[in-house]
């Protein structure tokens, strides 16, 4: 990837510029709790985000996909974000950078991918925090800190792409460590790197290949349901609210509503019940509770879909220690901790069962934790 890119750049541009990458993300624990202030467990993975930049001494920002094989030009005035979806994520951090007073120049960049696309790996974050990284180093000094590298890829969700997502995707892109997952409490930003040690097992993604439309902001509607009921106990966010609390508004809510705060309450809890397990090394307690996380995203949070509750299904049926839907839902992976000796039957089980009744393969990625947003 890094050699096509350098081509590509000395075509376009001629010479060459730095190159920076960033990766997508996996979490183990702890959905839809990012923005209602609760904890989150990811890592950044192997699957990465390659650009190679240089300015080019004027205010245009000129950009080519070499994966969608196009060319977009932008300047760093102009108000209306680019037409391209890619590109609106770049427009966005450049002007998320000027906004908080941050300073970018025009630039030339050449840039590729390998984070599937829809699969819940957050290939958009790695391609948010690969530019915020590059233009902090290249036109900041390095001035702007991690947390607000993250936060420009968040706002630029926001305020471009029309997700009101919470800082989990960017968090674990911009702070990701090889070898280590990250605990971050999403109300205090305090985190934590854990050394991830699963002797015995391996972790790794079905990916059901499955990309549902969301149709009326389907992610949307999960946070707006959450602020109602926190709204309702009094409370800045749902880290805060407790079952006994949540029990006595019953009446007064939608059961809908209701039980978006349940999943809510009990995925805060198995977040930190799954990080202490870890530490013993107990793999049966965090399996458990990724297949308790699984049924509360399908049933409570309503997130799944058919493909992926089947996933889950021949997870269970083949023994796999633990599995679930991961990221924000609606399609994409599971993620999956599974015993070494079942593993290759495992993954010929659920290639052949999932062909059988979808008429395709899921695709199969093992997870390497890796390191976030770096200059190569
Ligand atoms: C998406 C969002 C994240 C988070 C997850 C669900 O990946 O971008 O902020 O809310 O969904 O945990």
């Amino acid at each position: 990837m890094e050699k096509t890119i350098k081509q590509e750049f000395e075509k376009r541009f001629g010479g060459e510029g730095t190159m920076y990458a960033s990766a997508g993300r996996i979490n183990l624990i702890g959905e839809h709790t990012d923005y209602n202030g609760g904890f989150v467990f990811p890592g950044a993975i192997d699957k990465v985000i390659m650009a190679d930049i240089r300015p080019n001494g004027t205010d245009k920002v000129r950009v080519f996909s070499v994966d969608i094989n196009e060319n977009v030009e932008f300047g760093l005035e102009e108000k209306d974000a680019p037409a391209q979806q890619w590109a609106r994520y770049i427009f966005g951090v450049c002007r998320e950078i000027i906004k908080r007073g941050g300073n970018v120049k025009g630039f030339d960049a050449v840039f590729a991918g390998n984070v599937p696309l829809g699969a819940g790996l957050s290939s958009s974050a790695a391609l948010e925090s690969c530019f915020a990284f590059a233009l902090n180093d290249l036109f900041n000094g390095n001035s702007i800190d991690k947390f607000e590298l993250a936060k420009i890829g968040q706002s630029t969700e926001h305020n471009y792409c029309g997700v009101n997502c919470g800082i989990m995707d960017q968090f674990a892109s911009v702070f990701g460590k090889k070898g280590h997952l990250m605990r971050l409490d999403c109300r205090s930003m305090e985190y934590e790197y854990f050394p991830f040690n699963i002797t015995g097992h391996k972790l790794v993604l079905v990916d059901s290949q499955v990309k549902h439309a969301l149709v009326d902001s389907p992610y949307n509607k999960r946070r707006q349901s959450c602020e109602r009921v926190a709204a309702k106990l009094g409370i800045d966010t749902l880290r805060d609210a407790t079952k006994e609390a949540l029990d006595a508004i019953k009446g007064e809510i939608s059961a809908e509503d209701y039980f978006r705060a349940k999943f809510v309450i009990e995925e805060k809890q198995r977040v930190l019940d799954v990080c202490d397990a870890l530490q013993r090394g107990d793999c049966e307690t965090v399996g458990r509770k990724m297949y308790e996380t699984h049924e509360g995203l399908s049933k409570d949070y309503e997130v799944s879909c058919e493909e992926l509750d089947y996933l889950n299904d021949i997870a269970r049926r083949c023994g796999v220690t633990g599995s679930r839907i991961m990221g924000g839902g609606f399609g994409g992976c599971t993620i999956n901790l599974v015993k070494n000796d079942i593993y290759d039957q495992f993954i010929s089980t659920v290639t052949h069962e999932f062909n059988g009744r979808y008429g395709h393969e899921p695709k199969i990625y093992p997870v390497i934790i890796s390191d976030g947003a770096h200059k190569c």
